[in-house]
């Protein structure tokens, strides 16, 4: 079977290491992939994850059996849509449902209708009928750009100033383009946050094994907010009794919603979820494995990734077991110093060998034969082990064989979920 893979970030190289475990993946191609990524897949780094048009022609020439498209760029765009109107099995959503992460405005409207709980909110698309909201808004509140915006559209604000300031640079000013033509302000929930990403047909849906991420750059959750530094799984908080409210209250519901709406989603759907005093509540739908999430829940996947894929594919996800292991994982995301904001790239990254299974490669590429870095977030290191300490204390000892200049990591990945346990 040709496999065609689009992205090329530590989440791709999770899901390609993964999908080779399957003997019937005879090759593997990642578009773009990623100089970590070319030991496992071949990269066609000449065609980005956004140029729909380059990845349909190539997966023609190449008679590619099988994609699968997880960054949200391109399902927002179509690239399913485009790859199956020539007669490509694929894995993701299509544009009409993966609506449901790029448009705030349409998940937000899609729980109220459906009674789903999230956030109580308002949603806005004239500017100063926003401003003279957050005047009366509850503070803290939440301002929240419409469409995608890297991960980096959501403000939490603390006074009034901070509010205006949010929705003028996000209305007026376009920090993100036009996703931020619309904005929602929405309720400021508390509680701990859970990833669930979860396996749907449109008819069956299959939770995964649940994840942390540590969004904030650094240590003790200061910083900026990333696109994630380290990951944890299970997650402690998702307790057996919330994981049967979250089926019942909103897993269920999310799929027979969209469903309703003409919108089957197929494919991975990741809930972004807040245990808060009330009961579960969504944070965030995004139509895609999450990234770093997939570094620490594919280790853990006990059944085929290939199978069921094509399961989901298929609309059999019913016949197929998704089973994961009880034991932990931990990743550790080795980033550049100075990111989010600005850093330095370049640099040569060193990985021993007895290691190197357990990277994650997401910005680095290849020159003259060497590795180096190229990215903010430039590889994550999972390890699996019989409990979260025991796999924390292994991904920390790998992560210091692994050199280049500047490297930059959080020191206390996985340690509010060990504080959970021990409560
Ligand atoms: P997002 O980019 O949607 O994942 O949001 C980034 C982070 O903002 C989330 O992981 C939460 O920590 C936080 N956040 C988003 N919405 C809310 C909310 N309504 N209340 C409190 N925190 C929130
Ligand atoms: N780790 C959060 C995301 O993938 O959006």
């Amino acid at each position: 079977m040709k496999i065609l893979v689009v992205g090329g970030g530590g989440r791709e190289h999770a899901v390609i290491k993964k999908l080779k475990e399957n003997p019937a993946a005879e090759v593997i191609y990642a578009l773009p992939g990623n100089g970590g990524i070319a030991r496992d897949a071949i990269c066609v780094p000449e065609i980005g994850a956004t140029d729909v048009k380059g990845i349909v022609g190539f997966a023609a020439e190449k008679k590619i059996d099988y994609a699968v498209v997880t960054p949200d760029d391109p399902l927002v765009l179509g690239c399913v849509d485009a790859l199956e109107a020539i007669g490509i099995k694929c894995f993701g959503p299509r544009a009409n449902a993966a609506v449901i992460e790029g448009s705030k405005v349409f998940s937000k409207n899609l729980m109220k209708k459906y009674g789903i709980p999230t956030a109580k909110f308002e949603t806005f698309d004239d500017m100063q009928e926003a401003l003279a909201y957050v005047e009366t808004a509850p503070i803290p509140t939440v301002v929240k750009a419409d469409g995608l915006a890297l991960g980096k559209g959501v403000v939490i604000v603390e006074t009034r100033e901070e509010a205006r300031e949010a929705v003028i640079s996000m209305m007026r000013d376009k920090k993100f383009g036009e996703s931020g033509s619309k904005v929602v302000i929405e309720e400021f929930l508390t509680g701990p946050e859970v990833s669930v990403l979860a396996f749907t047909d449109g008819i069956t849906v299959k939770p995964m094994v649940s994840s942390m991420d540590h969004k904030r750059a650094l240590d003790g959750d200061r910083g900026l907010n990333t696109g994630g530094m380290g990951t944890i799984a299970p997650n402690p908080c998702y307790t057996p009794k919330v994981a049967e409210r979250c089926m019942k209250e909103i897993f269920i519901p999310t799929i027979n919603a969209m469903n309703a709406e003409g919108r089957t989603f197929k494919g991975c759907l990741y809930f972004g979820l807040m245990i808060t005093p009330d009961g579960p509540k969504v944070i965030e739908y995004n139509c895609r494995f999450g990234d770093p999430e997939t570094q620490v829940v594919l280790p853990l996947l006990k059944s085929d990734l290939l199978e069921v894929m094509l399961a989901v594919s298929d609309g059999k996800l019913s016949e197929c077991d998704v089973e994961f292991s009880e034991r932990s994982a931990a990743c550790v995301i080795m980033a550049s110093k100075g990111y989010p904001a600005s850093y330095e790239k370049g640099f040569e990254i060193t990985i021993p060998e007895d290691i190197v299974d357990r990277v994650y490669v997401a910005g680095a590429k290849l020159s003259g034969g060497r590795l180096v870095t190229s990215g903010g977030r430039v590889l994550g290191v999972t390890c699996v082990a019989g409990d979260l300490k025991e796999a924390l204390s292994e991904s920390y000892k790998a992560v210091e064989k692994i050199h280049f200049d500047n490297a930059y990591y959080r020191r206390d990945i996985g340690a509010r979920a060990l504080a959970f346990k021990e409560v």
